[in-house]
């Protein structure tokens, strides 16, 4: 989370385009890592909306993903979709003086603790499953390849499951990759996520969004919610997920969710934004006990 404000060109760019008063206040979002959001409220909390900038290369962010985000965000506006509304971008910084968007605020709040992020995974199943439905023929934004080359896997440095691995990078290594038939938000995790009277009020965050493997966006949110919660959460989330699709996702899918993924300050975050205890141990064993699930499926389908 952003403890500082906003810098002043970006704080008066935004009051300015908003129309809101000088002394309005601006409160650091919690659930962000990548970006840097505050919610800008006045007087009137109707008139609250959400400034999110770039982190700065300097802090190794990345400044283009203001303009994704915006694009990904106008494109899905017209989808009856629960998204934030895009009020303004300064995808150049030409006047924010660095990359800025400011939405509307989303309706709805973050959940907090275990159980209520338990409670939450079949609405979370749902929206994922009308994101993909709705996007079916959408096509924006970048094409999903593994955030590490498939080639570059590697068993981490910290596991004792060398031959789990082993076998998991054998097998992305030696399948041919999913086909991008789908778009996809491709971050899904609860922080991702407001809610509002037990639904899914707003799906946030889509910089990374573009054409992906259907089911993908399945696959990487049973995955954060085994390394949040454990095991159970992944299995309880994607019966779920399934039910609603009518169908078996491929487990290959899941594999390349935990190949591509190590854990790391970043699902740290979004534990303390869901107000989860997580140690950095526990995520690293939930991540292979969920590899180990994964290629246990994938064995079974493979050979019947
Ligand atoms: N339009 C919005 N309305 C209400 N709250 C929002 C909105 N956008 C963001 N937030 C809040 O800010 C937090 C961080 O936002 P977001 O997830 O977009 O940023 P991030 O995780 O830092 O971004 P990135 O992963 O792109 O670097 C969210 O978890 C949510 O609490
Ligand atoms: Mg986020």
């Amino acid at each position: 989370m952003t403890a500082s404000p906003p810098p002043g060109p970006a704080m008066a760019w935004a009051l300015d385009t908003a129309g809101l008063p000088a002394e309005t206040a601006a409160r650091p979002m919690p659930g962000g890592h990548g970006g840097q959001v505050w919610l800008l409220q006045g007087p009137d909390p109707a008139t609250a909306v959400v400034l999110k900038l770039a982190a700065p290369a300097s802090a190794g962010g990345d400044e283009r993903l203001i303009r994704r985000e915006a694009v990904i965000l106008e494109a899905l506006a017209p989808l009856a979709m629960p998204v934030p509304e895009v009020l303004a971008t300064d995808a150049s910084g030409s006047q924010a003086g660095t990359p800025a968007l400011l939405m509307k605020r989303a309706p709805g709040e973050l959940l907090s603790g275990q159980d209520a992020v338990r409670e939450a995974i079949p609405a979370m199943a749902e929206v994922l499953i009308l994101c993909q439905r709705r996007t079916h023929n959408l096509v924006a934004g970048r094409r999903w390849t593994p955030w590490q080359p498939a080639s570059g896997f590697r068993v981490p440095s910290w596991s004792t499951r060398e031959a789990l691995w082993n076998r998991a990078i054998r097998v992305v290594q030696g399948f041919q990759a999913p086909r991008c038939d789908a778009f996809i938000h491709r971050d899904p995790h609860p922080a991702n996520m407001l809610f509002e009277n037990g639904a899914v009020s707003a799906v946030l965050d889509w910089p990374h969004a573009g054409r992906g493997p259907a089911g993908f966006d399945g696959a990487r949110m049973a995955m954060n919610l085994c390394c949040l919660l454990g095991m159970d959460a992944a299995t309880a989330f994607r019966g779920a997920f399934e039910t609603a699709l009518g169908h078996c996702q491929d487990p290959l899918l899941e594999v390349y969710a935990a190949c591509e993924f190590l854990p790391d300050p970043q699902l740290e975050a979004t534990a303390g934004a869901l107000g989860i205890e997580l140690s950095r141990n526990q995520a690293r064993g939930r991540l292979e006990n969920f590899l180990a699930d994964a290629m246990r499926r994938m064995t079974s389908r493979r050979l019947s």
